[in-house]
């Protein structure tokens, strides 16, 4: 690993990478697939008097994150363990690093001083409550703190290195990436972004609007670099900043999503044809076989699709299973989806579009059609799929 040794990394004049990258992990919270694994991102912020540990690890990777700590300073001598977030992959660690550093103090917000007691017994008296007042001074090194509350939990703040002009975010901006490379602009801006949709789609997209508030602080404050806690480090904030504003700010594309499953194969007849008449009216179609689609590619589409028609035959009297689960994945993640259609063939009995209907009820996506066909579908099918791509072509208009 380039950078000093135990695998850390000087990002700047006394502050260094000394998190740890978790290659072969594949799945996280039970639900977001991790192709590329991950990393968990600790900065040590080393000033004249004090010193300050942004962040720490994931259970597993306490001893790593001490050792590593341990090449640049004495852990018992730390002066503080800041923690922007309450979730353990960035929390669990500060238990040891309090444990070593018996003075410490840990720096978080109200909200986290609460999460902090509760989930790692941290005795009240060893914590300090910062908010967007409060600086900590560790000689020649400043530290100021951003109130960035539900990014994505209550208790979320970013932390500020005003000399360096570095933002530590934790969570917000990050990716799932555990790679070689630390920096974005080594790795690749289109490939980094890419990821960074994905995380943002599965992690921010439920919370766009303190999302949005929060993008626009950190423009105020116009860091050189932005250092999140997983993935790689941002040297052009710019890039990052800029989608952030669109992914927040629902800046949709002209396009459709279509998650769909089939059967006997009349469903996919239906939605094959429905995409070749949008193609030829130029629109963009993203098309999934959902049981042969890693569920995070659907939630990317989700971030800038207007438009959803799910594809799926009835099944015992409701939507076949995979299609439902795509379905609650649109309302769960409060996708910005405005139309939604479904495309569905059946046996003997219907239930398919009133079970999607059903999911997707309660959320502001106005359900603008359905072709609904008992059996193959027939040539009068197919000019109901061309009368949904018109519909479905007039929506997009208003886009
Ligand atoms: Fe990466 Fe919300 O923890």
């Amino acid at each position: 690993m380039p950078g000093t040794p135990m695998g850390t990394l000087q990002i700047a004049p006394n502050v260094f990478w000394v998190g740890v990258k978790h290659y072969n992990r594949r799945l996280f919270d039970g639900l977001i697939p991790l192709p590329h694994g991950t990393s968990y991102n600790a900065y040590l912020v080393k000033g004249s008097n004090k010193t300050a540990l942004v962040d720490t690890v994931n259970p597993g990777f306490e001893h790593d994150l001490l050792a590593k700590v341990k090449e640049h300073t004495d852990p018992e001598k730390l002066d503080y363990v800041i923690m922007n977030h309450a979730e353990p992959d960035h929390a669990h660690g500060l238990m040891l690093m309090m444990a070593t550093a018996k003075n410490a103090m840990l720096v978080t917000s109200a909200k986290g001083k609460e999460a902090a007691m509760m989930y790692f017994n941290i005795p009240a008296e060893r914590i300090m409550v910062v908010d967007e007042k409060s600086k900590l001074e560790l000689g020649g090194k400043t530290l100021t703190f951003v109130d960035a509350p539900w990014l994505h939990w209550p208790e979320t703040i970013f932390t500020y290195l005003v000399e360096d002009s570095i933002l530590f975010p934790c969570d917000f901006f990050g990716q799932h990436l555990a790679i070689g490379e630390f920096y974005v602009d080594e790795y690749g801006d289109d490939t980094t972004l890419d990821m960074a949709k994905l995380y943002f789609a599965e992690i921010m997209m439920p919370f766009r609007k303190p999302g949005a508030a929060a993008v626009e602080k950190v423009k105020k404050i116009n860091p050189k670099i932005i250092a999140p806690s997983h993935g790689l480090i941002y040297r052009n904030p710019k890039l990052i900043l800029d989608a952030y504003t669109a992914w927040t700010g629902e800046k949709m594309k002209k396009k459709v999503l279509i998650p769909y499953v089939s059967m006997w194969g009349s469903s996919e007849k239906m939605v094959l044809a429905l995409r070749e008449a949008l193609v030829r009216k130029g629109i963009e179609v993203q098309i999934f076989d959902i049981p042969n689609t890693d569920i995070g590619h659907i939630a990317k589409e989700l971030v800038d699709s207007p438009v959803i028609v799910v594809g799926a035959p009835t099944v015992l009297g409701g939507v076949h299973p995979v299609a439902a689960y795509a379905a609650m994945l649109v309302k769960a993640l409060r996708a910005p989806t405005k139309y939604a259609a479904v495309v569905s063939s059946y046996g003997w009995t219907g239930g398919a579009v009133k079970a999607v209907a059903d999911i997707i009820s309660g959320t502001k996506i106005e359900v603008i059609g359905a072709v609904d066909v008992k059996g193959p579908p027939k040539e009068e099918d197919f000019k109901k799929i061309l009368e949904l791509a018109d519909k479905i072509e007039e929506k997009l208009k208003a886009v």
